[in-house]
C-alpha cells in the first residue's frame, strides 16, 4: 500500500533523542533553544517559540494578541478544526469566510463582507502547503486595523516570491504533528518579528511565569512547553526539510504530468510566484469524472493506493459549529469542494514507481469505468 503519510525519522532523530534521553534533561531545555533560534532564521524572523502543538501556537497567538469576549475572528470554514477552537477557547467569536475554489484559500473579497465593529483579526490558512493571498488579506487588515494570525501548520518552507511561510502575520503558527512536513510527533511554534509578543507568548507556554522570574505569575498562561526530544528531532528535521520539501514537490510535477487533461479531475493549482511545498496533493473529482471522489478512493485502496479526503466537510457543518447558527448554503465554494477533493500520496517517501503507479492506477480506473 502506498500511504497517505509517513514520517521521515531516521537515525540521526534516534541519536539525537537518545542524547537528550541520557543528559536527564527531557523538559524544555538545549534543543528547544537551538530550534527556535534555527527556526527564526529559517524563516526570516526575529523570534521563534516552540510550544507542544499547532493547535497551542495559535491559541496563544490569539491570547497575546488580546483576543476575548465580544471580539471576532475571521477565518476559512475549509480547514482542520484547530484553526478555529482556539478562538472560541478564548472567548471570542469564528465567522468564518469562504475560500477561493483555485487555492483553497481564504478569498480576501470574502472577508470584506465579514469585517464589523467587532473584528479584531484574521486567521488564513496556507492550506496544503500554498501560501494565502498575502497582499489581498494585507490590505483588508491594514484599512481596518486587524491583526493576523498566519495558519501555517501545513506549510514549512512554503513561499510567496522567495518571502517564506512564517512572515506573512503579526504572529504565524506551525504544527509539527507526526504527519506534517518537518515531524517532532506532536509540537508546534510561533514566529514573529515583535519582541513584545515573543515574550508574552514564552509566558503563556509557561503558566504565565517568564523565563527570567520564576513563580511569579503575570497572567494567565498554560502548559504548553515542547519536551527536549521533540525539539531535539525537530533540530534534526530542520536540516533536511528543504530536501524533504523538494522532494514533495517533484513527487507533484510527476503526478500533475501524469494527471493532467484526465477528464474530470482537476491538478492542484499553484500560483504564480508561490513556492508550494504539497504539505498535501489535492486533485478536485469533478461531476464529469466517471464516479464520485468516494467512490474512486475506494478503487485506489483496492489497488493499493492510499489517499485522504481533507477535509469532508467544512467546520460550519459540523454540530458544535452549527449550533452557533451556521448551516448549509452559508459557505457554497468550501460546501462543494469538501464533496470532491481528494488527496493522493504525496510525502517524500513515494518513489518515482509509486507516482508511476498512482497515475496509472487513476487512469485505468477511469478507462473501466468508461468503457
Ligand atoms: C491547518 C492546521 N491548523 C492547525 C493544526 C493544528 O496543529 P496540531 O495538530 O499540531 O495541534 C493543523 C494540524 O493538525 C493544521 O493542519
Amino acid at each position: 500500500m502506498i500511504s497517505i503519510a509517513k514520517p521521515v525519522v531516521e537515525k540521526e532523530e534516534m541519536d539525537a533523542v537518545m542524547e537528550v534521553l541520557k543528559s536527564g534533561q527531557l523538559a524544555q531545555g538545549k534543543n528547544v533553544k537551538l530550534l527556535e533560534e534555527q527556526f527564526a532564521e529559517f524563516c526570516g524572523v526575529k523570534h521563534a517559540i516552540a510550544v507542544s502543538s499547532g493547535t497551542a501556537a495559535i491559541h496563544a497567538s490569539l491570547a497575546v494578541l488580546g483576543i476575548g469576549s465580544g471580539d471576532e475572528v475571521i477565518t476559512t470554514p475549509f480547514t482542520f478544526v484547530a484553526t478555529a477552537n482556539p478562538v472560541i477557547m478564548q472567548g471570542a467569536k469564528v465567522v468564518f469566510a469562504d475560500i477561493k475554489e483555485d487555492t483553497f484559500n481564504i478569498d480576501s473579497e470574502e472577508i470584506r463582507k465579514k469585517v464589523t465593529d467587532k473584528t479584531k483579526a484574521i486567521i488564513p490558512v496556507d492550506l496544503y502547503g500554498q501560501p494565502y493571498d498575502y497582499d489581498a488579506v494585507k490590505k483588508i487588515a491594514d484599512e481596518h486595523g486587524l491583526k493576523i494570525v498566519e495558519d501555517a501548520c501545513q506549510a514549512v518552507g512554503a513561499k510567496i516570491d522567495g518571502r517564506k511561510a512564517g512572515t506573512f502575520g503579526d504572529l504565524a503558527t506551525f504544527s509539527f504533528y507526526a504527519t506534517k512536513n518537518l515531524i517532532t510527533g506532536e509540537g508546534g511554534i510561533i514566529t514573529t518579528d515583535s519582541a513584545e509578543l515573543a515574550e508574552l507568548c514564552r509566558r503563556f507556554r509557561h503558566h504565565g511565569q517568564s523565563e527570567q522570574t520564576r513563580y511569579e505569575y503575570y497572567e494567565l498562561g498554560y502548559n504548553y512547553r515542547m519536551t527536549d526530544m521533540q525539539a531535539a528531532i525537530g533540530v534534526c528535521q530542520l536540516k533536511r526539510i528543504e530536501g524533504f520539501n523538494q522532494r514533495r514537490r517533484e513527487v507533484a510535477n510527476m503526478l500533475t504530468k501524469g494527471l493532467n487533461g484526465v477528464k474530470g479531475l482537476r491538478v492542484p493549482f499553484v500560483k504564480q510566484g508561490v513556492t508550494h511545498v504539497f504539505h498535501q496533493y489535492t486533485i478536485i473529482v469533478d461531476e464529469d469524472f466517471p464516479m464520485s471522489r468516494d467512490e474512486l478512493k475506494a478503487a485506489l485502496h483496492e489497488r493499493g493506493v492510499g489517499s485522504g479526503v481533507y477535509y469532508p466537510k467544512p467546520l460550519h457543518l459540523h454540530p458544535f459549529y452549527m449550533k452557533m447558527g451556521y448551516k448549509e448554503g452559508d459557505f457554497p465554494v468550501a460546501e462543494k469542494l469538501a464533496k470532491k477533493v481528494l488527496s493522493l500520496p504525496v510525502h517524500p517517501l513515494v518513489s518515482d514507481e509509486d507516482a508511476q503507479k498512482i497515475v496509472s492506477a487513476i487512469k485505468e480506473i477511469s478507462e473501466e469505468k468508461n468503457d
